[in-house]
């Protein structure tokens, strides 16, 4: 794995001063620069006040992820990087993604500010490792394939980088386990893109199941969506490659397969190489809520079985499940069943006296009086994104899951969602494919990560690296 020294690390850094310095000249040549107008700068907004952020991965999720840093008024964000260009191909065919679309994205939404109603200012890099090697960026925002998460996670704690890195956390248990080892060495902030943390709503109704509203708690159902995108099936040809995008950066430490679009934008959540399909996509989010209201944030369940799983035939393009259906089982005896199924997003606590549930409409409870139920300042409480949100809309998860890691790079505490609670969601789903994939039982050891006695499975908790990349 490329580290500091290497050649893109050795060249002069600038220093948080010169990048000032250079901006107020940019300042005065006419280009605008928001953060040097007279309101700002010796208030809590100052440039020294404000966070500067690099926001590596500028596809689909980006959409919502960068717009929501932008917003923060203590946050400037300096530079975009994809190694894509610009294209269309992602998720919605409307969507035109990459690098330059979100250069000027950035610097329309700054030039709106500006006294110029120009700005400039908005790097867009090609390669991570020049956001890395700036030191006036403080922190930077992963919105890559699952199989980036490690390697980019790591070498920005090594840059001394603080991350918000989208969910789900990991590829692997062991690239998770090393991505906690090194935010901790590095003492770095670390936030998992899991926004649903940041719902008013799903907090009450953690906070229900917590306070024993619904008695003992037996089975949590979890649920993700279906497979949204057409395996090209067996006999897929290989596709020559856009230009603008750099695909053997894309594929960086995956193994090297010939080019498909099918492969690559949105699409790569539906291959093993590059993610977990909706096991861990969705997974990420409603078994990390299974996970918070359970009060099993620092574990994960120890024993996984497949419940009749489907997966697609061999030879086509995608080799995830295409019906997700497993059983987990926590040391306590409470069961977790995570299942393709309608509603298709959300997760149920089913307890002896009444159940929990969160989907995409809210949050409902049997008996339904529950909901309107307070908790008292004696009881649990979880941790809370935004103390003035009082609505609960989808729309603010995100913006408040960002503006809690802002927060937490400030003050240096750990925010909502840090490294191993991100980490334990994420073995979680895991270990649910690797159930669902060999089809019979595994055993876990939550304290040392293993499966003991099956080593074709404990050997599924990692996997190699495409040469040079390496943890
Ligand atoms: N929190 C949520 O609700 C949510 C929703 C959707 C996606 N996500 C997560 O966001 C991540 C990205 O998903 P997406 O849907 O945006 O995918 P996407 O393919 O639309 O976008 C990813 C972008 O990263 C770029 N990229 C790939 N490797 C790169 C590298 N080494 N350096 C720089 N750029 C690189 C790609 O070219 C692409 O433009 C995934 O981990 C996904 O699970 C989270």
């Amino acid at each position: 794995m490329p580290r500091p020294g290497d050649r893109v690390f050795r060249r002069r850094l600038s220093t948080r001063r010169d990048f000032l310095r250079e901006s107020a000249a940019i300042a005065s040549a006419g280009l605008g620069v928001p953060w040097l107008a007279p309101t700002s700068v010796f208030g809590v907004y100052a440039p020294s006040n404000r966070i500067h952020v690099g926001c590596i991965g500028n596809g689909n999720q980006s959409t919502l992820d960068l717009p929501a840093f932008l917003e923060q008024p203590d946050v400037q964000v300096l530079a975009v990087c994809d190694v894509n260009t610009a294209s269309h191909g992602y998720v919605t065919p409307d969507q035109f993604l990459g690098r330059k679309p979100a250069q000027e994205r950035v610097n329309a939404f700054y030039a709106k500010g500006s006294p110029s109603g120009q700005y400039k200012g908005c790097d867009a890099c090609h390669d991570f490792r020049d956001v890395l090697a700036r030191k006036d960026i403080d922190a930077v925002v992963l919105v890559v394939p699952d199989h980036w998460h490690a390697l980019i996670t790591i070498m920005a704690a090594q840059a001394g980088k603080d991350i918000y890195c989208e969910k789900p956390m990991s590829l692997t248990v062991r690239q998770g386990r090393a991505m906690v080892a090194a935010v901790r060495k590095h003492r770095r902030v670390f936030q998992t893109g899991s926004q649903f943390r940041s719902s008013p709503a799903n907090r009450l109704g953690c906070e229900l199941v917590r306070n024993g509203r619904i008695g003992d708690v037996k089975r949590i159902l979890t649920f993700v969506a279906k497979q949204n995108a057409e395996d090209p099936g067996p006999g897929w040809k290989p596709m020559p490659v856009p230009e603008g995008f750099d695909y053997d950066f894309w594929l960086g430490p995956a193994p090297w397969a010939p080019y498909h679009q099918g492969r690559c934008l949105y699409r790569f959540r539906f291959n093993l190489d590059y993610s977990g399909g909706q096991t861990t996509n969705f997974g990420g989010h409603s078994n990390d809520i299974a996970q918070w209201g359970s009060g099993n944030d620092h574990t994960v369940p120890i024993e996984y079985e497949d419940l009749g799983s489907e997966w697609p035939k061999p030879g086509g393009l995608y080799n995830t499940a295409t019906k997700v259906a497993f059983r987990a089982r926590y040391a306590s005896g409470m069961e977790l069943i995570c299942r393709t199924a309608e509603p298709h997003f959300g997760c149920r606590f089913e307890g002896t006296e009444g159940w929990v549930q969160f989907d995409f409409q809210g949050l409902h409870t049997h008996p339904e009086s529950l909901k309107n139920s307070a908790i008292r300042p004696d009881e649990i409480r979880l941790p809370v994104s935004n103390k003035d949100r009082k609505e609960n809309s989808s729309k603010f998860y995100i913006p408040d899951h960002v503006r809690n890691f802002v927060d937490a790079v400030k003050s240096r505490q750990d925010p909502i969602e840090p490294v191993e609670i991100g980490h334990s969601t994420a073995t979680l789903c895991h270990l649910g494919n690797v159930a669902m994939r060999l089809k019979r039982k595994i055993r876990f050891d939550p304290a040392k990560e293993e499966i003991p006695g099956d080593e074709e499975a404990h050997a599924m908790l990692g996997r190699p690296m495409r040469p040079p990349w390496h943890l």
